[in-house]
């Protein structure tokens, strides 16, 4: 029988790979579930839940030691995993990016680590793709950290006092987060602009009830742009693209940035000299942080003021609304496997014992993107290009 152990996170990360339901879920396929004691508790899950969902509660040595397939939220140092199963299979985000060191560490250890952030956009992957998941609550409480930063309210509200004028807010770069901020907003009754350069979008912002701002003179990117994501914009774009922002931004209270660009550092989308038109009071929460930012002066991590306007650098969003994001993040995880699970040779049967294998072929697209390491090697093309 499989065992798949679920690890307790670092002091950095409250969510957790598996929860109960998704426990329940695997375990009714055959598989054997191992988690390291205090795993899910920071995101709300006790081990009690864990046991009645058929889960056995093991301490870390056991879990790495006894695991054919190890799920973790974030990328764990390989150090941590000294005494894993050669062949084991690592799952969760490993930031195989920007993680290098750490992936030949799994290698090292002869590990098949496979990362979930590489989950190719296909329709057959959407209910894996952790991006997406994370992305959504993030463009939520981006808002809502918008919202408790901001010192007026967002909806209009007609009072004996007086009428209280509706928040302006503009959200640039509408993909899963953007969407989700605009949603959010709405509802709290902000007037909410958006742009992006991909122009399915703008369909998109328009449904939401929200306004589109686009560059109309110079083409951004067709449609839904290479595999949903955007690419550099030409030179002439990016100068008709400041020019619309300078003129938009100065008559805007909130600005949520979520622009991304794969395998590049995000597009800066806000100079120091468009800040300093902005209103003092205006709150701009740049959820591209981490990858350098669309806003000029942005840290990562902290909340910089620049011209009266706070900056917030959104780190990780997620991890403040934990038990909605592990709980979403062990559902990408569980459809990952459960997708990749033989199904035992006598269908009849119903003992769970002849199910639980976790089979990953090496011509499925999913498997081949994935794919980091295995047999002591880095397999992964995009790794190996990157020496
Ligand atoms: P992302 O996180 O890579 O980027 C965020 C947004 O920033 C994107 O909409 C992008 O077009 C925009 N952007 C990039 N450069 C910009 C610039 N200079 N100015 C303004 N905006 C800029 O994208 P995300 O949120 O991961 O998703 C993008 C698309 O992919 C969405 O349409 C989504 O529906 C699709 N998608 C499809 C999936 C599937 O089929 N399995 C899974 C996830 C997303």
């Amino acid at each position: 029988m499989t065992k798949v152990a679920v690890l307790k996170e670092g002091a950095a990360e409250p969510r957790v790979a598996a929860i109960p339901e998704t426990v329940r879920k695997l375990a009714g396929k055959g598989y054997e579930l191992l988690v390291e004691r205090g795993a899910g508790e920071r995101a709300g899950f006790e081990d009690t839940a864990y046991e009645a969902a058929g889960a056995r509660l093991v301490t870390r040595p056991a879990a790495v030691s006894e695991a054919d397939v190890l799920l973790v939220v974030t990328g764990p140092d390989p150090s941590d995993l000294k005494g894993a199963k050669k062949g084991a299979r690592l799952v969760g985000a490993l930031s195989p990016a920007t993680r290098g060191a750490e992936v030949g560490g799994y290698a090292g250890l002869g590990l098949e680590a496979l990362a979930m952030e590489w989950m190719p956009r296909i329709t057959r992957a959407q209910s894996m793709d952790i991006l997406s998941s994370q992305s959504n609550l993030a463009g939520y409480k981006a808002v809502i950290d918008a919202a408790a930063l901001y010192q007026r309210a967002f909806p209009m509200m007609m009072t004996a006092a007086g009428t209280v004028s509706p928040a302006k807010l503009f959200v640039m770069g509408v993909g899963v987060a953007g969407l989700q901020a605009i949603a959010t907003a709405k509802r709290l009754g902000a007037q909410v602009s958006a742009t992006d350069v991909r122009s399915a979008t703008r369909e998109q912002i328009l449904s939401l009830g929200a306004k589109p701002i686009f560059v109309e003179a110079v083409e951004g990117i067709e449609g839904e742009g290479q595999g949903g994501y955007a690419g550099e914009t030409s030179e002439e774009y990016k100068k008709a693209q400041a020019a619309l922002v300078s003129e938009h931004i100065g008559k805007q209270d909130v600005v949520i940035t979520t622009a991304l660009i794969p395998g590049r550092p995000a597009p800066r989308l806000i100079s120091d000299a468009q800040l300093a038109t902005m209103k003092p009071g205006s709150v701009i929460v740049d959820l591209a942080a981490e990858a350098g930012g669309n806003v000029e002066g942005c840290v990562a991590g902290e909340v910089t003021e620049r011209h009266g306007v706070r900056i917030i650098g959104a780190v990780q969003l997620a991890r403040s609304l934990a038990g909605d994001a592990a709980a979403l993040y062990s559902r990408n995880i569980a459809n990952f496997l459960l997708a990749f699970t033989a199904e035992p040779d006598n269908a009849e049967s119903d003992s769970p014992a002849t199910g639980g294998l976790l089979s990953l072929p090496d011509d499925d697209e999913i498997v081949a993107a994935i794919r980091l390491t295995r047999d002591g090697a880095i397999v992964h093309e995009r790794l190996r290009a990157m020496g």
